[in-house]
């Protein structure tokens, strides 16, 4: 995007392109944009969309196991849904110049990475209730937040994704309380999943705003319209009040109501394990990602026919016109 601009072009462009993102202009595919501004939504788009795609496979482990017909029809959709919106986010992605095939191979490589709380085991049916309900719900603060990102496919894409995120927590939220409010086992069932996936769950907003590496520029850039911190904030005040109704626990002595910020003051992450988890060393890293690259060989075949389909309707399109 740089065009070979002069220092005092580039500058000229940069500076109307601030004021653009002051005004709450979109930006749009074919808009002048800073290379640096194009390259941070890459990363931050593809990843949002592996995190789709990966996150598929551990609610998709209990669709056999679903325990009634009508769980499984619920959770089959959700798990469609999923898919879908990494469809929506890499086409949104490919709109910046790059293939789905380079977005594709940088999540083989690990050099992209996607929402770490997929790298943990969905070890019990309370687990798929614990998802919808705290990853979803996370998911949901985080993506409402972001309708209003500064680049226009990014944005609408969050619109579509927003509308079908309420229907996977509340359906996740409906599991819990079901459980919750069941026999003894299934309480407990319900509890030990809440205890497992609470603070991966915190993690999924990033690290604190002063060791976030893109917030500073992101912000100023309006790619993100809230920091982790404060959007964090915002999903554990929810929970705490989600988690009363359905008398479950949260796991955090820490968590304490403080008139003062009008806040629940909470616990600190455990960074150590936040980042082995994000860097390929969760429980289940190796395992997602080797099936990730699984699905995307066997699928190579569909890929080669739909290819072969459409040069086929080029040629005869052409011959046509001849
Ligand atoms: N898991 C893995 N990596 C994470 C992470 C997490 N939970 N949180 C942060 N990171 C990474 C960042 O990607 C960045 O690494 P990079 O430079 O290699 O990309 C590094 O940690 C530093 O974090 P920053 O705060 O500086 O990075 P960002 O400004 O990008 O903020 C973010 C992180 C808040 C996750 C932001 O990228 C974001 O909003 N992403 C889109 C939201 C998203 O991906 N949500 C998951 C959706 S999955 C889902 O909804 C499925 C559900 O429906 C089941």
């Amino acid at each position: 995007m740089t065009d070979n601009l002069s220092d005092q072009q580039l500058e000229q462009r940069e500076t109307e392109f601030q004021q653009r993102i002051d005004a709450e202009e979109k930006i749009e595919p074919k808009d002048w944009m800073p290379e640096k501004y194009r390259q941070n939504l890459i990363r931050q788009m593809s990843q949002h969309a592996h995190s789709e795609v990966i996150g598929m496979q551990p609610e998709g482990n209990w669709i056999t196991r679903a325990p009634t017909l009508h769980r499984k029809a619920i959770l089959l959709a959700k798990v469609q849904d999923e898919g879908g919106h990494g469809l929506y986010l890499y086409s949104a992605a490919e709109t910046l110049g790059i293939s789905r095939e380079e977005l594709i191979a940088s999540l083989h490589s690990g050099s992209a990475k996607y929402a770490s709380i997929f790298n943990y085991p969905t070890l019990s049916w309370a687990d798929i209730g614990a998802i919808g309900w705290l990853v979803d719900g996370a998911a949901i603060c985080n993506q409402v937040s972001l309708q209003r990102t500064s680049y226009g496919p990014y944005s609408r894409g969050m619109v579509r994704i927003c509308k079908e995120e309420s229907f996977h927590q509340r359906q996740g939220y409906h599991i819990m309380m079901t459980l919750a409010r069941g026999s003894a086992e299934q309480k407990e069932m319900a509890q030990d999943a809440l205890n497992r996936f609470w603070w991966p769950s915190l993690m999924m907003f990033g690290p604190h705003d002063a060791d976030s590496v893109h917030s500073a520029q992101s912000m100023k850039w309006k790619i993100k319209r809230q920091s982790n911190d404060e959007l964090r904030q915002k999903f554990v005040d929810q929970s705490v009040k989600q988690a009363e109704v359905i008398e479950l626990e949260l796991p955090d002595p820490d968590l304490k109501w403080n008139e003062e910020r009008g806040h629940y003051d909470f616990g600190e992450i455990d960074w150590e394990e936040f980042k082995r988890s994000m860097t390929g060393g969760g429980p289940c890293s190796r395992q997602r990602l080797a099936h990730n690259i699984q699905a995307h060989d066997d699928g190579a075949w569909v890929r080669e026919a739909m290819r072969a389909y459409e040069s086929k309707k080029r040629e005869a399109k052409d011959q046509a016109v001849a």
